[in-house]
């Protein structure tokens, strides 16, 4: 079951127990098969799903990853509208680091609850909940397992509008070296 499996990885994370399995893998790779575990979903819907994440070679954890990418954009599939809504994936490529961008042009959250969402068990809004399900477990998850990357995650939003999730992989891990 999905949430006893999140408390696990929740539970992992804040101890310092999830372990990050990093290869140098194609990021690009990462993300298609992100797009594909979810790809039933995303036609029954009719929702737009946009893939430019630049075929790049980066060290992390490809299952990890996936499962901040599947999170991401499972969020961004209920709050889009079926029909009109449009997810974009993409990457910005710089010497030290990597960020992926995941932008939805769906309803938004409320500037006052925006700073709460990476708490674990905190939901937006509650009439999206009812209707969607979840826990409010996922951007915790996305936090702990970007962080234990050496990365950084953060979220931008316009109520009625849409939400952006930026998240940043370092190129080489520096932990560990002298
Ligand atoms: N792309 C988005 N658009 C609108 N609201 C969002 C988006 N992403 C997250 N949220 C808001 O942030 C809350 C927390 O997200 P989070 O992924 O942690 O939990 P959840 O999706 O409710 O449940 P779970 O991920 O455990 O199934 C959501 O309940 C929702 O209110
Ligand atoms: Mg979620």
């Amino acid at each position: 079951m999905q949430l006893i499996s999140d408390l696990l990885d929740v539970q992992k994370l804040e101890l310092g127990q999830l372990k990050m399995k990093k290869e140098n893998t194609d990021i690009r790779a990462t993300a298609d098969r992100s797009i594909q575990t979810l790809q039933p979903q995303i036609e029954e819907d009719g929702i737009t799903i946009i893939n430019e994440v630049a075929s790049i070679v980066a060290p992390h954890d490809s299952d990890r990853i996936t499962q901040v990418l599947t999170n991401l954009i499972r969020n961004s599939l209920k709050a889009v509208k079926p029909g009109t809504g449009k997810i974009r994936i993409y990457s910005e490529d710089s010497p030290a680091e990597l960020k992926i961008i995941i932008s939805d042009n769906g309803i938004g959250i409320p500037y006052d609850k925006q700073s709460k969402l990476f708490t674990k068990f905190y939901q937006a809004d509650a009439s999206l909940t009812r209707e969607k399900g979840g826990s409010g477990l996922g951007l915790s998850i996305c936090k702990g397992i970007v962080e234990a990357h050496g990365g950084k995650i953060s979220l931008q939003s316009t109520p009625d509008s849409g939400t952006t999730v930026t998240f940043s992989l370092p190129k080489s891990d520096h932990r560990g070296a002298v």
